[in-house]
């Protein structure tokens, strides 16, 4: 009725409306045919084949912000004709690679780095103060021990980058390191499970539970326990942040979207009043200051970067923004890489129970406790578990793997310019059929639990018998799997992720009993559909499932 009294003044604003349609639609189309022009007179004979938009320079942009699964998979067929394909992204180039020029991005080289991509991390998600980011973005020397050609001169104290490195490499990868941080994993973990009744069902959300549990653990074992206990809903607030990432990483001003850097604010809030807190408590000269583990500081990694970060002279804003970005590292993937190796087991009880048989072959009796738990080297080579660990990676992790040329390539036919970007999309090789699925009846975008055993021949070395007996094998190249990036600057976390979230999934099947109930959406209603990769986080890491499992579970020990 409404609409009806309006109809005649509506008229009028509709044939305004339809005049300044006519003016904005002349004036885009106008703007396409001049970035076309553009495009074209920019197109060099030995550049890639692009990936066409009908506004030049401005469509794929918008693709790349809004979906970037979608426009990936748009560009996938020629990235695999040519094995490189350009977009323009706000006005930059960049290549979509796969093949050879992935193993390139992966080898030590002089043409291309990740500092520019780390700059942004930096600056942007990390809020790393301006003053400490042009620190990085001055040290042009590598993150090598040996400084770049022409760098040597950098005093060893500017060497940013290399520091960082160096870090990383001294108290979180190697394998002493990792098998702390497992250790006191396990007591977090299992003491979070100790909390669920024995010999009772329950009723819940797994992958509320993993989000909560996981990370409390982690969290724990990593930076010590004092902040969770100065913010039980630090976990909560983590989980805003993490929901944002993308936002914040494109670097857009407050004015324009506000949200994402409050919820930032808040964690960081929270880790700056606890490290000043941290600083006051800790003794620096007594014997937890080369402790493997204390409850102010956690790990020698976490206590390493904060008096590192003090002693190198950055800003308070940048020490805490490097214990918050540690945190994220830490649990961003680490979480919904489990949740998605749960949901398999849930949905297929013939593999759960497998798994439960082969992971109770490393479970051992403590000899100070006399509790059970894992023998930790063999639980880590279980043929099973470690395929269902590769699997997952392999469906769920879609980190674009990112370098900038700082000189020109050739690539076959092709030179690719100085300053753009190169980006190599995991899923291209992890979803190849022709890589993983030689048995046709399991294409590679089916979780197939074995996909990575085989049955083998052997010898018992007593009795001489021959015996079947299952192994793992990973056929890929690195340049085919890699969910942890390569190169220098592959993730460092990897040995730990691994750990983690093999013994978190060995834990909860050797514990429990679990029934499915149903699948539960995004608002807590029963949802019908199986859940799907929440692709909101493609590009930026493992992509969470979009919705819950709802289990009864039982614990039986
Ligand atoms: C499933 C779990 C994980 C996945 C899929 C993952 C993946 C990645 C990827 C793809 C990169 C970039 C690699 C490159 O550019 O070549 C990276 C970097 C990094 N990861 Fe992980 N990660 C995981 C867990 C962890 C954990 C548990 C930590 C522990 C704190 C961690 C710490 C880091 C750090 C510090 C970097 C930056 C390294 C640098 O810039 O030199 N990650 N990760």
């Amino acid at each position: 009725m409404a609409q009806f009294i309006d109809w005649r003044p509506a008229a009028g604003r509709m044939v305004d409306l339809a005049k300044g349609h006519w003016l904005v639609t002349a004036a885009c189309l106008g703007l396409a045919v001049a970035f076309a022009c553009a495009a074209r007179l920019g197109r060099r004979a030995d550049e890639p084949p692009s990936l066409p938009e009908w506004l030049p320079f401005v469509v794929n942009t918008y693709r790349y912000m809004s979906d970037r699964k979608k426009l990936m998979d748009r560009i996938r067929p020629l990235v695999s004709r040519h094995k490189v394909a350009m977009l323009w992204i706000i006005g930059k180039p960049v290549y979509v690679v796969s093949g050879d020029i992935v193993r390139m991005m992966f080898r030590s080289s002089e043409s291309m780095n990740a500092d520019n991509l780390s700059l942004l991390i930096l600056k942007n998600l990390q809020g790393l103060s301006a003053e400490d980011v042009a620190k990085f973005a001055n040290d042009k020397s590598g993150r090598l021990k040996t400084p770049g050609r022409g760098h040597e001169h950098v005093p060893a104290d500017q060497r940013y980058w290399a520091a960082n490195h160096d870090l990383h490499h001294d108290h979180l990868l190697p394998a002493e390191a990792t098998a702390q941080l497992a250790r006191s994993y396990e007591t977090f973990f299992t003491q979070r499970l100790e909390m669920q009744p024995l010999g009772r069902w329950v009723t819940l959300g797994i992958h509320d539970v993993l989000k909560r549990d996981m990370v409390w653990a982690a969290t724990s074992s990593l930076c010590g326990t004092l902040l969770l206990d100065m913010y039980p809903d630090f976990i909560a607030a983590f989980w805003d942040l993490d929901s944002v990432i993308d936002k914040l990483l494109w670097g857009l001003p407050r004015w324009l979207y506000p949200g994402p850097l409050r919820v930032r604010e808040k964690v960081f809030g929270m880790c700056g009043r606890y490290l000043e807190e941290a600083f006051k408590r800790f003794d620096w000269d007594g014997p937890d200051a080369t402790a493997g583990w204390e409850p102010i500081f956690g790990s020698r990694y976490a206590r390493e970067r904060a008096k590192s970060t003090r002693d190198a002279g950055f800003t308070w804003q940048s020490r805490i923004s490097f214990h918050m970005i540690s945190i994220i590292a830490l649990n961003s993937n680490t979480t919904p890489v489990t949740a998605w190796a749960m949901f398999e087991l849930i949905k297929d009880p013939s593999l759960f129970e497998a798994l439960r048989a082969e992971v109770e072959t490393s479970l051992v009796s403590d000899p100070e406790t006399g509790c059970r738990r894992f023998d930790t080297s063999r639980l880590l080579t279980l043929p099973l578990l470690q395929s269902v660990y590769v699997e997952t990676l392999r469906l769920h992790v879609a980190v674009l793997i990112t370098r900038q040329l700082i000189e020109p390539i050739h690539v076959g036919p092709y030179q690719l310019r100085k300053g753009a970007w190169l980006q190599a999309p995991p899923n291209f090789s992890h979803l190849d059929d022709a890589l993983w699925g030689a048995d046709s009846s399991h294409p590679a975008s089916e979780f197939w639990a074995k996909r990575h055993v085989v049955e083998e021949e052997t010898e018992e070395a007593v009795t001489g018998q021959r015996i079947q007996k299952q192994k793992f094998v990973m056929e890929a190249r690195p340049s085919e799997f890699f969910p942890f990036g390569g190169g220098h600057t592959m993730c460092p976390g990897r040995n730990l992720a691994r750990q983690e979230i093999m013994m978190t999934i060995a834990m909860i099947v050797s514990r429990f009993d679990i029934e499915f109930v149903h699948w539960v959406d995004k608002n807590g209603g029963i949802s019908t559909g199986l859940p799907r990769d929440d692709t909101k986080y493609y590009g930026f890491g493992a992509m969470p499932p979009d919705r819950d499992a709802r289990i009864r579970w039982r614990r039986r020990w």
